[in-house]
């Protein structure tokens, strides 16, 4: 299946007039959908119909070859999770992505969506209930286990969170260099690989400094970077917050393409309800601390549930 042809990236150097601080999060969810706003449920529901009858279906899991058995576990699980910080933060989550399957949590502010990335890649710990990667619950791991867990995972952060100081090509090497035994001719030739994928020119990026690039390419780097790898789940952190709609929609399709082309199963946090719904195999919505939607797109926006209607309306 073709990828459509991506937005031709802005010349390194002169960016594309990226906002001063191009993954800025304050105000984020409303710059997404500007048409939405102050518009009735209904005109936006009709909007995210038309962008998913206008995409391919991002419910299958897509052309890569399965590499699970039918009766395989999912591979990334939450169950019965809970978690209080100085208050409770996340209560009886359960959740689940199978092999090829999108997972977007969506939610507002506040309402603990990087912490759920966060127990999933066992940074964090839950005081109750089961993470389970694989079909292995990851909970009571060492941390040289959680080490070799976290190697399956790809990780791009809210904000991008490349390493100012570090070109391009060291930002996508770092974690091949931390991680792998790999030598210095097979990680340049990983960089490239992975560069070409995001649609970067290798030789055009690899020695610039992350401050010369768009946000929008800084985004690409920082997919490029967390899947250089080979991760088979990729977790994705507002992907889309503070870029334009057509680099929302690049980017959007780059994700898309990763499950497609290579079966990574990911979990993205996104809120950005239209990106949400091109990419996801199934929406989870978080709500005062509890998942109170998990379904597909088609099954949210048919909800008659108000806080869903609201949620959807008001995004
Ligand atoms: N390490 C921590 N210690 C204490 N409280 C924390 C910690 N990390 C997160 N929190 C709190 O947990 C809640 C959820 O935070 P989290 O960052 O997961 O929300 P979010 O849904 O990702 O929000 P946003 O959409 O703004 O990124 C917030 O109230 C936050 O202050
Ligand atoms: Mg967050």
């Amino acid at each position: 299946m073709a990828d459509r042809p991506p937005t031709k990236p802005p010349t390194p150097g002169t960016p594309a007039a990226p906002p001063a601080d191009p993954d800025r999060r304050e105000g984020d969810r409303r710059t997404d959908l500007p048409a939405a706003e102050g518009r009735k449920t209904a005109s936006v529901r009709q909007a995210i119909r038309s962008e998913l009858e206008g995409d391919e279906p991002p419910t299958t899991p897509g052309d890569a070859p399965r590499t699970r058995g039918p009766d395989a576990p999912p591979v990334v699980q939450m169950e019965d999770v809970s978690l209080a910080f100085e208050n409770p933060i996340l209560e009886h989550i359960t959740l689940a992505a199978n092999e090829g399957e999108t997972v977007v949590l969506v939610g507002e502010s506040g309402t603990g969506k990087s912490t759920a990335l966060k127990l999933i890649l066992r940074l964090l710990v839950p005081d109750a209930g089961k993470v389970l990667i694989d079909g292995d619950d990851i909970t009571n791991l060492s941390f040289e286990e959680a080490l070799k867990v976290r190697q399956k995972m790809g990780m791009v952060f809210q904000g991008a969170a490349l390493f100012d100081s570090m070109s391009v090509f060291e930002n996508i090497a770092y974690p091949l260099r931390e991680h792998t035994q790999m030598s210095e001719d097979e990680i340049a030739g990983r960089v490239r690989e992975k560069l070409q994928f995001v649609d970067l020119e290798p030789d055009r990026v690899m020695d610039q400094m992350p401050a010369e690039l768009s946000g929008g390419m800084r985004k690409r780097v920082g997919i490029a970077r967390g899947m250089a790898n080979n991760p088979q789940i990729m977790l994705y952190d507002e992907p889309t917050s503070g870029l334009d709609p057509l680099t929302t929609g690049t980017i959007t399709r780059l994700i898309m393409k990763l499950q497609r082309e290579l079966g990574v199963t990911s979990v993205v946090v996104s809120h950005d309800i239209r990106s949400a719904f091109r990419m996801a195999s199934k929406v989870a919505l978080l709500h005062e601390r509890r998942i109170s939607f998990f379904g597909t797109p088609e099954e949210m926006t048919a909800s008659e549930d108000k806080y869903i209607q609201d949620f959807l309306g008001g995004l």
